[in-house]
């Protein structure tokens, strides 16, 4: 596991930009995992300026996003399919039938979720997954619980996770409870994992997911064995890792 330090959020975004960058160049045809929340807006907007600038094509590009909440359909402000196309589809040139998100409006979620699975399978393994991380250390919306959850599947929300994302809407109340996630396997699957963590409310739950035990209660904890797992954070939020540290 190899850790980049990043002064701040903007400089962070900048590296984990590059990494993608990277990517894209050596690989026109990538397939890229890509992740919602507020962490990777910075990410997107500096992807959004390198292609306006004509250094990055996405004409060739895959997406396969980790998750999308049920009931919300595409045109909802909430949902991660509006938040993919208003912060970074929209603003390159990714073809929209090579951008995938689940279906959260599915009539049969467990359908929905195989058909996600076939999506993988033929375009997999991805070439770098991007991830955010939740407080009670989810992936994606890899919650705790008893195992990994290893396939696309549907998912009830913490009460943590519903009460950080209330943020985004009016209540508490109007956070969808459920959601469909690409599960863990797909996550470990990529060829490369790179995790963006930004501010100091994140400093522990990194401490814990990345030198602690390896354990489904921690979800994020598994990417202690991913081989090519990148984590690319803030000051604040590798605030309580060991200093001057750049590989666990
Ligand atoms: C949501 C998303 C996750 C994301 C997490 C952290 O619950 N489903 O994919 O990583 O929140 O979000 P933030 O970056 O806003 O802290």
């Amino acid at each position: 596991m190899k850790i980049y330090r990043a002064e701040d959020y903007a400089s962070m975004s900048r590296k984990a930009a590059d990494i993608l960058s990277a990517q894209i160049i050596l690989k026109p045809d990538s397939v890229l995992g890509l992740a919602t929340g507020s962490t990777p807006l910075g990410i997107y907007a500096q992807l959004i300026s390198r292609y306006e600038k004509g250094e990055l094509d996405f004409s060739d590009v895959i997406t396969v996003n980790l998750d999308e909440y049920v009931g919300l359909p595409a045109d909802h402000e909430q949902s991660y399919r509006y938040y993919m196309r208003a912060n970074f589809f929209d603003r390159v040139n990714i073809r929209p039938e090579n951008a995938y998100v689940p279906d959260g409006t599915a009539a049969d979620p467990e359908a929905e979720c195989a058909r996600y699975d076939g999506i993988l399978r033929r375009y997999g393994p991805i070439d770098i997954q991007l991830l955010g991380l939740g407080h009670d250390g989810h992936i994606g919306f890899n919650e705790p619980d008893d195992a990994f959850p290893l396939n696309t599947h549907m998912v009830g929300l913490a009460p943590m996770t519903i009460e950080a994302n209330a943020r985004f809407f009016t209540s508490a109340d109007e956070v969808p409870r459920q959601a469909l996630t690409m599960g863990v396997k797909a996550i470990m699957q990529a060829r490369c994992v790179l995790m963006a963590v930004s501010g100091e409310d994140k400093a522990e739950i990194v401490k814990t997911a990345f030198t602690g035990p390896v354990t489904a209660r921690v979800p994020a904890s598994v990417l202690q064995m991913h081989p090519n797992f990148i984590l690319v954070g803030d000051a604040a939020a590798l605030s309580l890792l060991p200093p001057e540290v750049t590989e666990l």
